[in-house]
């Protein structure tokens, strides 16, 4: 299966997306505002799983805040590079069709992780990331709104699945969410079961 990360972006180019990350580092840019946010709304020492990992310096971060995390993508080359942190539990693995045998406290997919899916096969991968969530649990996503993937396509498949949508922000920094914002944040609960 073809995703838009991998119709977008050769193995070079994603071997050029870690040295632009690396760089942003090495110069001090904030690369943590969602790591900030994702670490606000869970528990401490939550188990986390990072969707779409890329590098897996969002993971990194929400490790180095005590969570565990397990940070899953399709792309090798990414992997490889999220390998090279222990502190992470790295698969190479479809979300479309992720099996993991466990559940996780929360679920994250940051960076337009939703918007690199191959179209069509968003739902399908929410419906996977529901089923390693635990009761309770909390997905939190963030994606540009000028793709194909809209936020509309997105609380429609969010429905769907069954998660109930709890907010939505413009910016990881929790700035208002506004219909002409070009980013958005969106937290989402797969609700507890009551008997
Ligand atoms: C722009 S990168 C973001 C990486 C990371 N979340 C971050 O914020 O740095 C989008 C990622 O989504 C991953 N992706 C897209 N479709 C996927 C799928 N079906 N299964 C696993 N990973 C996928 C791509 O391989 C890519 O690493």
């Amino acid at each position: 299966m073809t995703t838009r990360w991998q119709a977008e972006n050769s193995a070079d180019d994603s071997a050029r997306y870690i040295e632009r990350f690396d760089r942003l580092a090495e110069r001090g840019v904030d690369l943590h505002g969602e790591a900030r946010m994702v670490d606000a709304v869970v528990s401490p020492a939550s188990s986390i799983l990072d969707a779409g990992c890329g590098t897996g310096r969002l993971g990194v971060e929400l490790a180095r805040r005590g969570h565990r995390v397990t940070a899953v993508d399709l792309d090798p080359v990414l992997a490889e590079a999220a390998r090279a942190h222990p502190e992470l539990d790295v698969h190479v693995a479809d979300l479309t069709t992720l099996d993991l045998g466990r559940t996780f406290d929360a679920a994250v997919a940051a960076g337009n992780v939703l918007v690199f899916m191959k179209p069509g096969t968003e739902r399908t991968a929410l419906q996977r990331i529901w089923a390693h969530l635990t009761d309770g649990g909390v997905f939190v996503t963030g994606f540009a709104t000028d793709r194909e993937y809209t936020v509309d396509m997105l609380d429609e498949d969010l429905a769907a699945v069954g998660f109930v949508l709890e907010h939505r922000f413009s910016t990881w920094d929790l700035r208002p969410w506004r219909t002409d914002a070009d980013w958005a944040v969106t937290v989402a609960r797969k609700p507890t079961l009551l008997v």
